[in-house]
């Protein structure tokens, strides 16, 4: 193990290199303030790696993302969301039963209590899905008690398995509401894609049957949407739990996290950026505008933190957008504006500089309104997704014998000590 050399106040320190299994090394600092009384400085944290995992591999230069070693191409392609769900929870690939038995412990978690359902009454059917969403999964741990003793394995499975399965139908829940039709029950006979959909678009007037292309459509989305590493919302759902906060809280705080535009809420963001664009004669204008320093205007759905190369999901989710569109029958302009955007934008020096490629929130939404969900619902469905990696990845921390509560310090710059001064003497 070789040492990073720091001289500072004209002392020299050295600190324990430490390797991964693929990807940067990191250098130990663990006990920098001790010996220097200097902090290191990272806001954003883009040069800062907060834990170990083994979840989730990102190569941003080549646009490589493994969930426990298998690439999301061939995940999306030949796997399935559940199959996905317990890889990431459990390691490995299920075997012989392991996944029957995964999915039908997850199927029977999926109705919520009946008392849930009055706290939509308080809301007003305009509220964001989001904002419902953020209330109603913080508000589990006001009905889950025998699951949030985090120090307990079982309960924490337990809560993790309530977590990936409760969602949808609370999903479901907080669209059904905003449209004022009446909530539906899960149906155990259907898959945990097809019973979010009967729930999401089916009616008590009429039997709905699940189309088996936006079943899989949908199933592949929220495999692209299951891990990533330790971006914004999943580090907010670590650094609450560092506190040792029950995990209905956590995810309920990385599902704030996600909402803001400049993460989970791109999704929303984009497919409104391409109904302002219209048509593709007007990509010109909002190009030059996110190029402007001095507007605010940034192409929702482009650039990433760690992505300096295509985002990998980007790719299958444009492929999925001509599966769906085949499938449906539909088509629409909005898709011919996004590509030709694209086009234009990766041939611009500016974005090519930067290194600015579509995200996986650049396509999602051409996909989601195709199927029937409101803009609205984007974020929600990325949440709905997101859950399985949160709860991987709050497991994976709650069990770390690194773990700690996590506490960053500050470079301060405010005024330094000063006598109080009274009312009349200021
Ligand atoms: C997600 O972290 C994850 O893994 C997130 C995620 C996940 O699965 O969890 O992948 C999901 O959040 C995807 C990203 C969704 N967000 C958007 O699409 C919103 C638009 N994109 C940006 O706001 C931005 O690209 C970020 C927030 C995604 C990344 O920002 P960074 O890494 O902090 O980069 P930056 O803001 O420092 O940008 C670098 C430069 C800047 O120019 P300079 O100040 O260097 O001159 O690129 C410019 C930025 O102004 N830039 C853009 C741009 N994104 C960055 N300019 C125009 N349009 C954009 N979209």
């Amino acid at each position: 193990m070789t040492d990073a050399k720091l001289s500072l106040a004209e002392k020299d320190f050295g600190y324990p290199v430490l390797s991964g299994s693929v990807g940067p090394d990191v250098i130990d600092i663990r006990k920098l303030y001790g010996q220097t009384g200097a902090f290191t400085y990272d806001p954003g944290f883009t040069s800062t790696a907060s834990c170990q995992s083994k979840l989730t591999y990102i190569d941003g230069d080549e646009g490589v993302l493994l969930h426990r070693g298998y690439p999301i191409g061939e995940l999306a392609e030949q796997s399935s969301f559940m199959e996905v769900a317990y890889l990431l929870l459990n390691g490995e690939l299920p075997k012989g039963d392991e996944l029957n038995k995964f999915e039908s412990t997850i199927t029977r978690h999926t109705m919520v209590h009946e008392q849930l359902a009055t706290f939509f009454r308080g809301f007003r059917r305009d509220a964001h899905p989001m904002a419902i969403l953020c209330g109603v999964v913080g508000a589990l741990s006001a009905f889950y008690h025998d699951s949030t003793d985090i120090h307990d394995p079982t309960q924490r499975t337990i809560a993790s398995h309530r977590l990936i399965a409760k969602m949808p139908t609370i999903a479901a829940m907080a669209y059904k509401y905003s449209v004022g039709q009446p909530f539906q029950y899960p149906d155990n006979s259907l898959s945990y894609t097809g019973n979010f959909l009967k729930m999401t678009f089916g009616v008590p007037a009429e039997p709905y049957e699940v189309n088996p292309a936006v079943e899989k459509a949908m199933d592949r989305i929220f495999i692209l949407h299951a891990d990533h590493e330790q971006n914004a919302s999943t580090s907010t759902v670590r650094l609450a739990g560092s506190s040792g906060a029950n995990p209905f809280a956590c995810i309920a705080a990385g599902i704030a996290c996600l909402w803001g535009p400049a993460h989970g809420g791109a999704n929303e963001a984009a497919l409104n950026m391409l109904q302002e664009i219209g048509t593709p004669d007007r990509i010109p204008e909002f190009i030059n505008r996110a190029k402007d320093k001095n507007d605010p205007f940034r192409l929702m759905g482009f650039g990433h933190r760690v992505y300096k190369n295509y985002d990998p999901r980007a790719t299958v989710m444009q492929k999925t957008v001509r599966e769906v569109f085949e499938a449906l029958n539909v088509s629409d302009p909005l898709f011919e504006t996004a590509l030709r955007l694209e086009e234009l934008a990766l041939s611009d020096d500016y974005f090519i500089e930067k290194k600015l490629f579509p995200n996986v929130d650049f396509y999602s939404g051409v996909i989601l309104s195709a199927i029937g969900f409101p803009t609205s619902m984007f974020t929600v469905l990325f949440a709905l997704a997101r859950t399985v990696g949160w709860v991987a990845q709050w497991n994976e921390m709650i069990t770390d014998p690194d773990q700690k509560i996590g506490r960053p310090r500050q470079l301060y710059t405010g005024p330094t000590a000063r006598p109080y001064v009274s009312l009349d003497e200021r």
